[in-house]
């Protein structure tokens, strides 16, 4: 038997944070590029792309599927030569899409439209995650497509042959971004008008990158309708910083002891701006300066300055804003005065790992009171000590608890941390320039 070597991360107490850097581009944009790059007619030139495993699964896949796909090269940037909505060809094997949720997500909304067969599988983590959320809805569309037994993947679409999926209305019963994309690109192939609304805002790239290939795209409230048929026009596309890398960043800068960091060119979309509303609240000095538009997308500057932080009960209407970001922003909790209280967030538990479980278990090895709800948490601020605490393959788990070295008492190792790869290859290398101390073993 081969025992796989897995990276460890071990942070050791540092700081100040000082500095002035880029985060790498969007993760969610990043993938859409490639989707609707490959779907669309003509050439699309992406840049910003970024260069994680997560994307590259995507861009794999359509390369499987014979789009000719050129880059990231070392300025991340992407040529894709589209195959028109009609194009992609039936791929030879499996589509692996490794850690990727957004990737099998969102493919199963094109795949389940497309005449051929396919089949996709992940990671562990990958496949124990739940697919009824996306299945349901297009077997609704009329689509022969299906999950294991226990709603987890592979899954596998028999194709539609010479057949167009239905359109349909559907009320998404979680504020998911994945499941809303997955049925409006199913909804490209679909025979009429199809409609989604959702419980509350979530991230709207889809909607935004639909009309920014020329796809016409309805937006009224929380209703959004797409009409089969149309065709997406290959543009360049211009991909911003992800806020999601960033808001590491913006913790450790307001954690630290003393010290201002500067982050650019970070994606600012209305529906992403949680963590900034979460931090400020907590009494963290961050600025935003420098808005403005690139790429379809608001972007700007952040100033982040070292804070007093204080705990607070987290609004409701913000959790989908930040749903990425609450692994990073319990350790601003963690080392906050007072009580961090956070609910209706039960989604938290079907990310990369169950973010609740695995961020409490962590915080309590290192010192840190927490109460686990179901939808949520409570954390009491206080002094973060040594510990090993176990990412579970989640990459935004073990950033949070690098980061978190900045205000405990003695070093902090982290256990499997190979998936920082997923979403920021060079989050170590960064860290260790504005002034953490990470080393990888
Ligand atoms: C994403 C949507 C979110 C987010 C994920 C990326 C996307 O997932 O957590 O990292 O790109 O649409 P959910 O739709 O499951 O909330």
């Amino acid at each position: 038997m081969t025992t796989e070597v897995t990276k460890t991360f071990v942070a050791s107490p540092s700081g100040p944070v000082n500095g002035d850097i880029l985060v790498p581009g969007d993760k969610s944009c990043s993938h859409r590029s490639i989707m609707f790059g490959s779907l669309a007619e003509g050439t699309t030139h992406v840049s910003g792309f970024l260069p994680g495993e997560d994307c590259l699964a995507t861009m794999n896949a359509f390369k499987a599927m014979g789009v000719n796909i050129e880059g990231p090269n070392e300025n991340n940037e992407v040529t894709i030569e589209g195959k028109g909505l009609h194009g992609l060809t039936a791929p030879k094997a499996q589509l692996n899409v490794g850690n990727s949720g957004t990737s099998i997500r969102l493919l199963a909304g094109i795949l389940a439209g497309q005449s051929f067969a396919s089949e996709m599988i992940g990671d562990n983590s990958l496949n124990k995650r739940p697919m009824r959320r996306v299945i349901d809805p297009l077997r609704l569309m009329g689509a022969n497509i299906e999950a294991s037994e226990d709603g987890t993947p592979p899954v596998t679409s028999h194709g539609l042959g010479e057949n167009l999926l239905k359109s349909i209305h559907y009320d998404l019963p979680m504020a998911s971004a994945q499941v809303k994309s997955c049925v409006l690109l199913a909804g490209m192939y679909a025979d009429g008008v199809t409609s989604v609304t959702e419980p509350g805002v979530t991230r709207d790239h889809t909607e935004r990158m639909l009309k920014a290939f020329g796809y016409p795209v309805t937006v009224e409230g929380n209703k959004i309708s797409i009409e089969g048929g149309h065709k997406l026009t290959a543009c360049d596309f211009l991909v911003p910083g992800d806020i999601s890398s960033a808001t590491f960043f913006m913790v450790a800068g307001l954690i630290a002891k003393s010290g201002e960091i500067t982050i650019r060119n970070v994606g600012m979309n209305p529906t992403r701006i949680g963590a900034i509303n979460i931090l400020k609240q907590m009494q963290g000095d961050l600025t935003v300066i420098n808005e403005r538009m690139a790429g379809g997308e608001p972007v700007a500057d952040i100033v982040v300055r070292a804070s007093n932080l204080q705990g607070i009960e987290v609004n409701a209407s913000d959790v989908p804003l930040a749903i990425d970001e609450f692994p990073a922003i319990f350790v601003a909790a963690a080392c906050a005065q007072g009580t961090f209280k956070l609910r209706d967030a039960e989604e938290l538990r079907v990310k990369e790992s169950d973010r609740i479980q695995s961020m409490a278990d962590g915080l309590v090895e290192l010192g840190i009171d927490c109460t686990v709800y179901d939808d949520g948490i409570d954390i009491i601020g206080g002094q973060l000590t040594s510990g090993v605490v176990n990412s579970h393959d989640d990459h935004r788990i073990a950033m949070s608890f690098a980061i978190a070295s900045l205000r405990s008492s003695g070093d902090i190792k982290i256990l499997d941390c190979d998936n920082v790869a997923t979403s920021f290859p060079n989050f170590v290398q960064l860290a260790n320039e504005v002034g953490l101390s990470v080393v990888v073993e």
